[in-house]
């Protein structure tokens, strides 16, 4: 079996077209004993597609020496070898006499006490060891002397016994009884893999043997793209926003003019957020462009909305004293890399405004968004310089702070968040406002799961809305419940370019716990 071949593979399949013109079915194991059997059945494979052979596959097992049983086969049991030494001095050894006679000391070790058994050998005189038989029979080295010229040994009880003495182990071996098949030939015709206008022209054809389909080939591996768990995650809000009658906000935006991020919320243009150290301001082109329509259907006016908006900040306007400082226009049309997509549901309310509903006011509504933010953050563990937020605005007549706590209940519950505790906090253009936590059972401790609020009347009054129409939102990061989701500890591992690919293809579907 172990014996190698030299001829070339190629040959193969005409070796065994030939070997069965001559003689069929054959055993492989006979006719090509040199081929493994990988390469026998390679070559049977090509020629069974074309219907030329056919074949069984024949499975057995044959016992195979150990080295130490190759050893005895050459050289003779330990035993007899102890009883040969013996036997050739004339009036015994000692044992290191033997040890150096024999010239392995594990051999005499071993050997030594079969022999006594076996009564080959006894003690002499003065602790010297003789023979006490003038011959013997080595059973053990015929034995496996048997398994090595026949690949079996007629007793299977034989086989058992050296099995366990761990001087044979049992080896697979695969052969195939091979006979001729149906369309079997001596030579191997070309076959086409393609029907082409040339063949049909010339009438090769009509004579031409075309190869049929494997329809039990396996596909090549395509390698298709993955969802990022981000992405499955933010699907699973979605679902959950528009179950809830939300319509999805443009958010293509990522940088606006200060005006939409900051002003028109009612953010003073000295706030501490518009620092360079919180926010990305843009270096070329620094200034945008005054808020404006962006398409026809966009009928609200946009003028007199940036003087509201002036109006409120510098002297203070629907019954609000403002923030009394010279509102300059330049700050406000700086280029920022958008802070928060309140900006969008800002632009949103302001469409809103001009909107006219049965009874000829603004009509409620309920806007969502779910995308990219950026703020100048010291980078760690969990931060980086630019997340996901998930947003939620809605706006109606005769809203409560009540109605917004309740509200974030049942949204949160949507994810398996209960219990939630509320938390007093402040944003320029909320009031009240209102930290959410939620009670998370494996840190044993209330986490932050979002930010919400009232919207202001500066804000809300500047953008045309009529006095008693209410307006909450709420805002939380999508990389947090991913991160606890995916059990993701380092946010590098999930965003950016240490990002492993193969975590992303193999990454589970998200199930949000629903109650
Ligand atoms: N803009 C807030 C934030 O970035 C979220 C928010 C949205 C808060 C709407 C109140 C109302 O955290």
């Amino acid at each position: 079996m172990a014996n190698t071949h030299n001829g070339p593979q190629g040959d193969l399949p005409i070796e065994i077209l030939q070997a069965l013109s001559q003689n069929s079915p054959i055993l492989s194991s006979e006719a090509f004993p040199s081929y493994k059997s990988t390469e026998v059945k390679g070559a049977l494979d090509r020629l069974g597609s074309r219907s030329m052979v056919t074949y069984d596959t024949i499975e057995r097992e044959e016992p195979l020496l150990e080295p130490e049983a190759v050893g005895i086969a050459a050289n003779g049991s330990h035993e007899a070898r102890v009883f040969e030494a013996l036997h050739k001095a004339m009036d015994g050894l000692t044992v290191s006499e033997l040890e150096a006679a024999v010239g392995d000391k594990n051999v005499v070790k071993v050997g030594q006490g079969k022999a006594f058994k076996s009564k080959w050998i006894a003690k002499g005189k003065e602790g010297r060891l003789v023979a006490s038989t003038d011959s013997i029979q080595d059973t053990t080295r015929e034995q496996l002397e048997i398994i090595q010229k026949t690949s079996t040994h007629p007793d299977p009880k034989v086989i058992t016994d050296l099995k366990k003495r761990k001087l044979i182990k049992m080896q697979k071996l695969i052969s195939f009884k091979i006979q001729k098949g149906p369309k079997f030939a001596l030579e191997i015709a070309k076959e086409e893999t393609d029907l082409t206008a040339d063949m049909i022209a010339s009438g090769a054809w009509k004579s031409a043997s075309f190869k049929p389909y494997n329809f039990n080939a396996l596909g090549a591996d395509q390698n298709a793209g993955a969802l990022h768990p981000l992405n499955k995650v933010r699907q699973e809000f979605r679902q959950i926003f528009f179950e809830m009658g939300f319509e999805e906000m443009p958010t293509n935006k990522f940088v606006e003019t200060g005006f939409w991020n900051f002003d028109a919320l009612f953010v003073p243009q000295q706030h501490p957020a518009r620092d360079l150290q919180d926010t990305f301001y843009i270096s070329d082109p620094k200034i945008g462009d005054k808020p404006h329509a962006e398409d026809e259907n966009d009928k609200a006016d946009y003028d007199s909305y940036l003087k509201n908006v002036q109006e409120v900040h510098q002297n203070g306007k629907y019954g609000s004293i403002g923030y009394r400082y010279p509102w300059g226009e330049e700050e406000a049309l700086r280029l920022v890399l958008r802070t928060h997509t309140t900006s969008v549901s800002t632009a949103m309310l302001h469409k809103l405004a001009s909107q006219k509903g049965p009874d000829g006011r603004p009509p409620p509504a309920r806007y969502f968004s779910i995308d990219r933010v950026f703020r100048n953050e010291t980078l760690d563990m969990t931060h980086l310089a630019e997340f996901h937020q998930v947003e939620g605005v809605i706006a109606d007549y005769g809203l409560s702070l009540g109605g917004l706590m309740e509200f974030m209940e049942i949204f949160f519950k949507k994810m398996g968040l209960e219990g939630l505790r509320f938390k007093p906090a402040y944003n320029p253009y909320t009031e009240p406002s209102m930290e959410i936590f939620s009670y998370h059972k494996g840190l044993n401790k209330l986490v932050e799961i979002g930010n919400s609020g009232m919207f202001r009347p500066e804000m809300l009054e500047a953008l045309g809305l009529p006095k008693d129409m209410r307006v909450f939102g709420w805002g939380l990061s999508l990389e947090r419940p991913t991160m606890i989701k995916y059990k993701v500890n380092n946010i590098r591992e999930l965003l950016g370019h240490k990002v492993d690919l193969s975590f992303i293809e193999r990454n589970p579907a998200v199930r949000l716990e629903k109650t």
